[in-house]
């Protein structure tokens, strides 16, 4: 059998990250954080000094960037060789990252890096374009998604786990803000990919989401 790839798309906070790791770890695939890699290039560009609606400069930004990510639980990411793990995973970026992921040319230098790694492995890559653009023959396709409050309160939980408190009013507008460019960007906007398994995770247990989707990916073809 060929490598199956495993497309797990949804919105901010619905709980891919965690479902997708668990999901690679249990079938002994390669994990793949596609939204880290746009934060890496979000980073980059403010400690460059890039403004974020420079098209010109980001996009040469993109294609020269070097991205990786080791094989710890979960991946640390490294810049240039610097570990850059926690300061991509600020609030800031994320907003910074929804943005500079608007312009096509970053999104063809990610979705080149993103397709090549897909071709190497069975791998679970997760972000907001993989089953529509990056894997649209992914043998299975996953939309995840959950109400913004409840997305706002896991953040929430994330945050206070990290030591920073946030006021979730505050959480939410940003989550509401982040699917909005997400879902109405013109170029790759998050959709529900054609033949994608759509999985509300609102009062379910993230262990249950979990072994659905492993019962799936092992039951496929
Ligand atoms: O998954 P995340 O929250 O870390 O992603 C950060 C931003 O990156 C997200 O708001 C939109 C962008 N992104 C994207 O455009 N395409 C992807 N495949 C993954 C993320």
């Amino acid at each position: 059998m060929g490598n199956i790839r495993v497309a797990i798309d949804g919105p901010a906070g619905a709980g891919k990250s965690t479902v997708s790791r668990e999901v690679a770890r249990q079938l002994g695939f390669v994990y793949l954080d596609s939204g880290a890699m746009y934060r890496a290039v979000a980073f980059a560009a403010i400690a460059k000094g890039i403004s974020l609606t420079d098209a010109a400069a980001l996009t040469t930004l993109a294609n020269d960037i070097d991205i990786t990510f080791d094989q710890s639980v979960p991946p640390r990411v490294f810049l240039g060789g610097t570990d850059v793990t926690s300061d991509i995973r600020l609030p800031e970026i994320g907003t910074a990252a929804s943005i500079v992921s608007q312009i096509p040319g970053v999104r063809v230098a990610m979705v080149r890096q993103q397709q090549h790694l897909g071709a190497r492995d069975s791998i679970v890559m997760e972000g907001r374009d993989i089953g529509t653009v990056v894997f649209p023959d992914a043998e299975v396709k996953i939309y995840l998604t959950a109400s913004v409050g409840e997305r706002a309160r896991r953040r929430a939980g994330e945050l206070v786990a990290t030591g920073k408190f946030v006021a979730l009013d505050d959480i939410e507008q940003q989550i509401s803000e982040r699917d909005y460019r997400d879902m109405n960007r013109d170029d790759s906007p998050l959709r529900v990919a054609d033949g994608a398994w759509e999985l509300n995770t609102d009062g379910i247990v993230i262990d249950d989401v979990i072994t659905m989707i492993v019962s799936r990916v092992r039951t496929h073809s």
